[in-house]
Protein backbone atom coordinates (compact mmCIF):
# COMPACT_ATOMS: atom_id res chain seq x y z
CA UNK A 1 0.00 0.00 0.00
CA UNK A 2 1.65 3.21 -1.42
CA UNK A 3 0.03 6.78 0.61
CA UNK A 4 0.83 9.98 -0.70
CA UNK A 5 2.39 12.12 1.79
CA UNK A 6 2.56 14.95 -0.37
CA UNK A 7 3.13 16.20 -3.84
CA UNK A 8 5.32 19.41 -5.02
CA UNK A 9 6.83 21.52 -7.29
CA UNK A 10 10.50 21.49 -8.38
CA UNK A 11 11.66 24.51 -10.53
CA UNK A 12 14.76 25.88 -11.02
CA UNK A 13 16.75 28.71 -12.85
CA UNK A 14 13.99 31.15 -13.43
CA UNK A 15 17.09 33.79 -14.09
CA UNK A 16 14.98 36.85 -13.86
CA UNK A 17 16.52 40.13 -14.56
CA UNK A 18 16.02 43.51 -13.47
CA UNK A 19 14.81 44.98 -16.77
CA UNK A 20 11.94 42.39 -17.43
CA UNK A 21 11.99 43.30 -21.20
CA UNK A 22 15.79 41.74 -21.11
CA UNK A 23 16.29 38.83 -23.33
CA UNK A 24 19.19 36.81 -24.90
CA UNK A 25 20.00 35.84 -28.62
CA UNK A 26 19.43 32.72 -28.48
CA UNK A 27 16.53 32.48 -26.75
CA UNK A 28 12.92 33.14 -28.12
CA UNK A 29 11.39 33.88 -24.26
CA UNK A 30 13.05 36.27 -21.51
CA UNK A 31 13.17 34.69 -18.20
CA UNK A 32 10.12 37.26 -17.19
CA UNK A 33 8.42 35.60 -20.03
CA UNK A 34 9.15 32.45 -19.35
CA UNK A 35 8.68 32.00 -15.21
CA UNK A 36 4.99 33.79 -16.34
CA UNK A 37 4.47 30.58 -18.32
CA UNK A 38 6.31 28.04 -15.98
CA UNK A 39 3.55 29.95 -13.15
CA UNK A 40 0.77 29.77 -15.25
CA UNK A 41 1.64 25.82 -16.16
CA UNK A 42 1.84 25.27 -12.18
CA UNK A 43 -0.99 27.23 -11.56
CA UNK A 44 -3.29 25.03 -14.39
CA UNK A 45 -1.80 21.62 -12.76
CA UNK A 46 -5.36 19.68 -11.60
CA UNK A 47 -4.09 19.66 -8.10
CA UNK A 48 -2.98 22.01 -5.62
CA UNK A 49 0.63 21.85 -5.10
CA UNK A 50 1.48 21.01 -1.40
CA UNK A 51 4.74 23.72 -1.92
CA UNK A 52 6.95 24.58 -4.58
CA UNK A 53 10.79 24.43 -4.11
CA UNK A 54 12.96 26.61 -6.04
CA UNK A 55 16.39 25.61 -6.14
CA UNK A 56 18.28 28.66 -7.20
CA UNK A 57 19.67 31.14 -10.11
CA UNK A 58 16.13 33.06 -9.22
CA UNK A 59 17.54 36.25 -10.78
CA UNK A 60 20.05 36.27 -13.55
CA UNK A 61 22.61 39.15 -11.42
CA UNK A 62 22.13 39.50 -7.99
CA UNK A 63 19.89 43.10 -8.06
CA UNK A 64 17.29 44.55 -6.01
CA UNK A 65 14.84 45.36 -8.83
CA UNK A 66 14.93 41.60 -10.02
CA UNK A 67 14.32 40.09 -6.55
CA UNK A 68 11.51 42.92 -6.49
CA UNK A 69 10.26 41.50 -9.72
CA UNK A 70 10.58 37.80 -8.31
CA UNK A 71 8.75 38.64 -5.13
CA UNK A 72 6.44 39.87 -7.29
CA UNK A 73 5.93 37.61 -9.71
CA UNK A 74 6.06 33.98 -7.94
CA UNK A 75 3.18 35.86 -5.44
CA UNK A 76 1.40 34.60 -8.14
CA UNK A 77 1.66 31.11 -7.41
CA UNK A 78 -1.32 29.32 -5.49
CA UNK A 79 1.15 27.05 -3.92
CA UNK A 80 3.55 28.43 -0.70
CA UNK A 81 7.34 28.70 -2.48
CA UNK A 82 10.20 28.02 -0.74
CA UNK A 83 13.23 29.44 -2.71
CA UNK A 84 17.01 28.50 -2.65
CA UNK A 85 20.17 30.46 -4.16
CA UNK A 86 22.08 29.62 -6.81
CA UNK A 87 25.15 30.67 -8.65
CA UNK A 88 23.66 33.99 -9.90
CA UNK A 89 22.31 35.01 -6.89
CA UNK A 90 22.81 36.77 -3.80
CA UNK A 91 22.19 34.74 -0.21
CA UNK A 92 22.14 37.90 1.30
CA UNK A 93 19.90 39.94 -1.24
CA UNK A 94 17.40 37.03 -1.77
CA UNK A 95 16.96 36.21 2.08
CA UNK A 96 16.16 40.26 2.57
CA UNK A 97 14.65 40.91 -0.19
CA UNK A 98 12.64 37.68 -1.88
CA UNK A 99 11.79 36.08 1.66
CA UNK A 100 12.09 39.04 3.74
CA UNK A 101 14.41 37.82 6.67
CA UNK A 102 17.55 38.61 8.48
CA UNK A 103 20.02 36.81 6.45
CA UNK A 104 22.62 34.83 7.54
CA UNK A 105 25.56 33.98 5.67
CA UNK A 106 24.53 30.43 4.24
CA UNK A 107 20.81 30.08 4.04
CA UNK A 108 20.60 26.62 4.84
CA UNK A 109 17.34 25.45 6.41
CA UNK A 110 15.19 21.91 6.88
CA UNK A 111 11.03 22.22 6.99
CA UNK A 112 8.61 19.02 7.58
CA UNK A 113 5.12 18.63 5.57
CA UNK A 114 2.96 16.09 6.15
CA UNK A 115 5.99 14.29 8.02
CA UNK A 116 8.44 14.24 5.42
CA UNK A 117 11.61 16.15 6.09
CA UNK A 118 13.05 18.73 3.48
CA UNK A 119 16.34 19.77 3.62
CA UNK A 120 17.95 22.65 1.81
CA UNK A 121 21.59 23.22 1.35
CA UNK A 122 22.90 26.75 0.17
CA UNK A 123 25.41 26.28 -2.73
CA UNK A 124 25.71 29.77 -3.60
CA UNK A 125 29.49 30.00 -4.38
CA UNK A 126 31.76 32.60 -1.94
CA UNK A 127 34.98 31.29 -3.47
CA UNK A 128 35.32 34.55 -4.76
CA UNK A 129 35.51 33.92 -8.51
CA UNK A 130 33.03 34.65 -11.42
CA UNK A 131 32.80 30.99 -12.01
CA UNK A 132 29.83 28.44 -12.14
CA UNK A 133 31.15 26.16 -10.09
CA UNK A 134 31.36 26.18 -6.28
CA UNK A 135 32.39 24.41 -2.77
CA UNK A 136 30.60 23.99 0.20
CA UNK A 137 32.11 24.23 3.78
CA UNK A 138 33.21 22.33 6.42
CA UNK A 139 30.48 23.79 8.82
CA UNK A 140 27.78 23.14 6.09
CA UNK A 141 28.93 19.14 5.91
CA UNK A 142 28.90 18.99 9.62
CA UNK A 143 25.33 20.64 9.59
CA UNK A 144 24.27 18.41 6.93
CA UNK A 145 25.15 15.31 9.28
CA UNK A 146 23.26 16.78 12.33
CA UNK A 147 20.37 17.56 10.25
CA UNK A 148 20.18 14.08 8.15
CA UNK A 149 20.37 11.54 10.45
CA UNK A 150 19.74 8.14 9.94
CA UNK A 151 17.67 7.46 12.74
CA UNK A 152 15.02 9.47 12.19
CA UNK A 153 11.57 8.04 10.95
CA UNK A 154 10.79 10.24 8.44
CA UNK A 155 11.11 10.41 5.05
CA UNK A 156 13.84 12.98 3.80
CA UNK A 157 14.14 14.47 0.51
CA UNK A 158 17.62 16.78 0.21
CA UNK A 159 18.25 19.82 -2.01
CA UNK A 160 20.82 22.18 -3.51
CA UNK A 161 21.65 24.21 -6.40
CA UNK A 162 24.88 22.56 -8.22
CA UNK A 163 25.29 18.75 -9.82
CA UNK A 164 26.71 16.75 -6.97
CA UNK A 165 28.59 14.16 -8.14
CA UNK A 166 30.44 13.51 -11.83
CA UNK A 167 28.27 12.61 -14.90
CA UNK A 168 31.34 11.74 -17.23
CA UNK A 169 31.33 14.95 -19.16
CA UNK A 170 34.08 18.22 -18.80
CA UNK A 171 31.53 20.73 -18.77
CA UNK A 172 29.29 19.33 -16.22
CA UNK A 173 31.92 17.70 -13.76
CA UNK A 174 34.74 20.32 -13.92
CA UNK A 175 33.01 23.66 -15.02
CA UNK A 176 29.55 23.66 -13.41
CA UNK A 177 29.64 21.00 -11.05
CA UNK A 178 30.49 21.25 -6.24
CA UNK A 179 33.70 20.44 -6.67
CA UNK A 180 33.51 18.65 -2.87
CA UNK A 181 30.44 17.15 -3.99
CA UNK A 182 31.71 13.76 -3.14
CA UNK A 183 31.67 15.06 0.63
CA UNK A 184 28.38 16.15 0.51
CA UNK A 185 27.81 12.73 -0.67
CA UNK A 186 29.42 10.64 2.00
CA UNK A 187 27.51 12.97 4.78
CA UNK A 188 24.47 11.68 3.23
CA UNK A 189 25.05 8.31 3.07
CA UNK A 190 24.29 7.17 6.95
CA UNK A 191 20.92 8.73 6.01
CA UNK A 192 19.81 6.76 2.43
CA UNK A 193 17.77 4.52 3.97
CA UNK A 194 15.37 7.04 4.48
CA UNK A 195 16.41 9.51 1.74
CA UNK A 196 14.11 9.32 -1.64
CA UNK A 197 16.15 11.74 -3.75
CA UNK A 198 18.23 14.91 -3.79
CA UNK A 199 16.94 17.72 -6.23
CA UNK A 200 19.23 20.01 -8.00
CA UNK A 201 19.07 22.73 -10.85
CA UNK A 202 21.57 24.88 -12.31
CA UNK A 203 22.38 22.41 -15.41
CA UNK A 204 19.05 23.64 -17.36
CA UNK A 205 18.43 20.05 -17.81
CA UNK A 206 17.04 17.00 -17.24
CA UNK A 207 19.15 13.99 -15.71
CA UNK A 208 19.65 11.44 -13.27
CA UNK A 209 22.75 10.14 -11.40
CA UNK A 210 22.63 7.36 -8.88
CA UNK A 211 25.17 6.19 -6.44
CA UNK A 212 25.09 4.06 -3.43
CA UNK A 213 21.24 3.82 -3.97
CA UNK A 214 20.72 7.94 -3.28
CA UNK A 215 19.77 9.69 -7.12
CA UNK A 216 20.40 12.74 -7.97
CA UNK A 217 17.49 14.64 -9.99
CA UNK A 218 17.93 17.95 -12.04
CA UNK A 219 15.00 19.72 -13.42
CA UNK A 220 14.99 22.06 -16.43
CA UNK A 221 15.06 25.54 -16.31
CA UNK A 222 11.96 27.69 -17.36
CA UNK A 223 14.03 29.87 -19.52
CA UNK A 224 17.34 28.60 -21.29
CA UNK A 225 18.28 24.52 -21.55
CA UNK A 226 21.89 23.71 -22.23
CA UNK A 227 23.00 20.08 -23.61
CA UNK A 228 26.06 17.84 -22.41
CA UNK A 229 27.55 14.74 -24.34
CA UNK A 230 30.50 12.86 -23.40
CA UNK A 231 33.77 15.21 -23.98
CA UNK A 232 31.71 18.81 -24.00
CA UNK A 233 33.83 21.11 -22.31
CA UNK A 234 32.02 24.83 -23.44
CA UNK A 235 28.29 25.51 -22.09
CA UNK A 236 26.13 24.43 -25.60
CA UNK A 237 22.17 25.78 -25.65
CA UNK A 238 19.73 23.21 -26.45
CA UNK A 239 17.65 24.62 -28.73
CA UNK A 240 15.45 21.58 -29.02
CA UNK A 241 14.45 20.87 -25.60
CA UNK A 242 11.35 22.88 -23.80
CA UNK A 243 11.56 24.48 -20.25
CA UNK A 244 9.56 22.48 -17.34
CA UNK A 245 9.74 21.77 -14.02
CA UNK A 246 9.31 18.60 -11.70
CA UNK A 247 6.56 17.38 -10.17
CA UNK A 248 7.58 15.38 -7.34
CA UNK A 249 5.15 12.74 -5.46
CA UNK A 250 6.53 11.33 -1.90
CA UNK A 251 4.53 8.11 -0.62
CA UNK A 252 4.99 6.01 2.59
CA UNK A 253 7.19 3.36 0.26
CA UNK A 254 9.23 6.20 -2.26
CA UNK A 255 8.99 9.10 -4.62
CA UNK A 256 7.37 9.63 -7.88
CA UNK A 257 8.84 11.81 -9.75
CA UNK A 258 7.41 13.08 -13.75
CA UNK A 259 8.90 15.56 -16.01
CA UNK A 260 6.46 18.50 -17.20
CA UNK A 261 7.02 20.66 -20.11
CA UNK A 262 5.87 23.90 -21.28
CA UNK A 263 5.93 25.74 -24.56
CA UNK A 264 6.03 25.19 -28.29
FE1 LIG B 1 23.26 27.93 -11.60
Amino acid sequence: MSDVLLRFIHLTDTHLAADAALGHPQQPWTPAEGTLHLIEAVNALPFMADFVLHTGDVVYDPDEKAYLLAREMFAGLRAPVYFMPGNHDSSDMLQRLLIGRTSTPTYDYEFEVNGVQIVCLDSSPRHGENAPHTFISDAQIAWLRETCTPDDPRPLIVATHHNVLPAGAPWLDDFMRMRNGEELHAALLPARQRLLGVLHGHVHMVGQRTRDGITYHSSPSSWMQFLCHPGQTQTVVDHAARPGFNEITVMSDGMYLRHHFFGA
